[in-house]
């Protein structure tokens, strides 16, 4: 199965693929993630993407495509895959059709977390993300408290707040998913495979709500 994630910055991609990755037994792409750890790391990709990271800016698709394109070459993804993130622009979602196409697959559903603007400021003002990213699980400080404060539930690192979760990058990246990524809604409703999902209220009945689609 293929599943696009689609949602605005903080609409709660991450944190229902994490579940569904228990659920579903496949993997989760994350680009934002493949560019942070490309940046720990300290690679030449993982520098340049954070010149656009910090800015609230989306990487130029050149290089998005690129690392994507490799990324779907490989073996983990037989059983089929979740695309956090990505893709974020038209032509992004081009090059993924054309990808597909050669491989003979297509996507199964475009699930779209559906949260007005003015939540998402506030669930990504108070954001704590694990600091090992292999696990990468978020917290909020008011929505979705770690049991202990600074300390990840599920693997025990320490978490952190990412350097774009300030307000200022916050605005520019809801106005840039607003220009660039939301025509993606309509690009997949015409492919048929957009699914709707409302991303406000408990985070376990939104999950629900994602699964009641995928039936
Ligand atoms: P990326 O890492 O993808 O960030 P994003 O799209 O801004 O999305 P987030 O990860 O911020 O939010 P999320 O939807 O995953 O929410 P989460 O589950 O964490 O990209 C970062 C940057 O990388 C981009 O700005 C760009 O520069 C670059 N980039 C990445 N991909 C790219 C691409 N394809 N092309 C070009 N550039 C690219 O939840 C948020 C918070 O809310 C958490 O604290 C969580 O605990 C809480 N929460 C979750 N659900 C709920 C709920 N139901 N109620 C209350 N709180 C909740
Ligand atoms: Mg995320
Ligand atoms: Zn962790």
């Amino acid at each position: 199965m293929i599943i696009v994630l689609l949602g605005g910055p903080g609409s709660g991609k991450g944190t229902q693929a994490k579940k569904l990755i228990d659920k579903l037994g496949i993997p989760q792409i994350s680009t934002g993630d493949i560019f942070r750890a490309a940046l720990k790391e300290g690679t030449p990709m993982g520098l340049k993407a954070k010149t656009y990271m910090d800015k609230g800016e989306l990487v130029p698709d050149e290089v998005v495509n690129g690392v994507v394109g490799e990324r779907l070459t490989k073996p983990d993804l037989a059983k089929g895959y979740m695309l956090d993130g990505f893709p974020r622009t038209l032509p992004q979602a081009q090059s993924l059709g054309k990808i597909l196409e050669t491989q003979g697959k297509s996507i199964d559903h475009a699930i779209l977390v559906d949260v007005p603007d003015k939540e998402l400021v506030a669930r990504l003002s108070g954001r704590r993300t694990c600091k090992n990213s292999a696990c990468g699980a978020m917290f909020h400080v008011m929505f979705n408290q770690s049991k202990q404060e600074g300390i990840c539930d599920v693997c025990g690192s320490n978490l952190y707040q990412r350097d774009d979760d300030n307000e200022v990058v916050i605005r520019e990246r809801l106005a840039v998913y607003n220009k660039q990524t939301a025509p993606l809604i309509d690009y997949y409703e015409t492919k048929g495979s957009l699914r709707r999902v409302t991303g406000v209220g408990p985070i376990e009945e939104i999950f629900a709500a994602i699964e009641k689609v995928l039936k």
